[in-house]
């Protein structure tokens, strides 16, 4: 994926994207919702050469080349249901700018022209920054799903288990899809 918007570069990720990665995989605040905790430098330069050809990676830069963040887009299986799941990670150096929404935006957009029908996203519900962006994107709270997901055990070994928000968007619900005619 190779996309341009008025102030972003959405395209693939390069080996030497470690150190970049780092600056905000590496902190504890930014993955506090991810199913990882936070990775190394070495993890970072394993993880920014394995995304260069895992398609599903998307890096996010600054016009001119800064690396601000990554998105993520996974094609949901049976195939012929044409439904996506979407997910991003941006440094927080870079956030409220509007930086995550205007990438977000264009690859919802990109999926839908390359033929998905249904988009989604879960985010924990104690991250409002998460679900704020997706109603700025015009996705729908559709769920609330209980206890549906768990990213690490407690003390004696249990899994801690957190509810989801699931969040949807049909292609003819984009904001472009009257003029195009989807
Ligand atoms: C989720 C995440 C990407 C949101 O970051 P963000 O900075 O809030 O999002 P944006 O870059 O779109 O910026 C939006 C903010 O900038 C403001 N803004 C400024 N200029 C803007 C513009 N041109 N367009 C849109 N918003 C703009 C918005 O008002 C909003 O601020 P507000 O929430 O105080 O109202 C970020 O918090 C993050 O990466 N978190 C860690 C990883 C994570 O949890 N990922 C999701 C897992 S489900």
């Amino acid at each position: 994926m190779q996309l341009t918007t008025p102030r972003l570069e959405l395209g693939p990720f390069s080996p030497d994207d470690g150190a970049a990665l780092h600056g905000y995989l590496g902190r504890s605040d930014v993955v506090r919702f991810e199913p990882y905790g936070p990775l190394s430098r070495a993890e970072c330069d394993a993880e920014a050469l394995r995304r260069v050809t895992d398609p599903r990676f998307v890096a996010v830069r600054l016009t001119g080349g800064t690396l601000v963040g990554h998105l993520y887009a996974a094609r949901v299986e049976p195939q012929a249901w044409r439904t996506w799941t979407v997910g991003y990670v941006f440094a927080p150096g870079h956030g409220g700018r509007g930086y995550a929404t205007e990438a977000v935006d264009a690859l919802l957009d990109a999926l839908v022209h390359d033929g998905a029908r249904r988009l989604t996203a879960r985010c924990d519900p104690r991250n409002d920054r998460s679900w704020r962006l997706l109603e700025r994107v015009g996705m729908r709270r559709e769920g609330h799903e209980r206890e549906a997901a768990s990213f690490a055990d407690d003390e004696h070994g249990d899994p801690v288990w957190h509810d989801a928000y699931l969040y949807a968007q049909l292609a003819h619900e984009r904001p472009d899809a009257a003029r195009t005619g989807r």
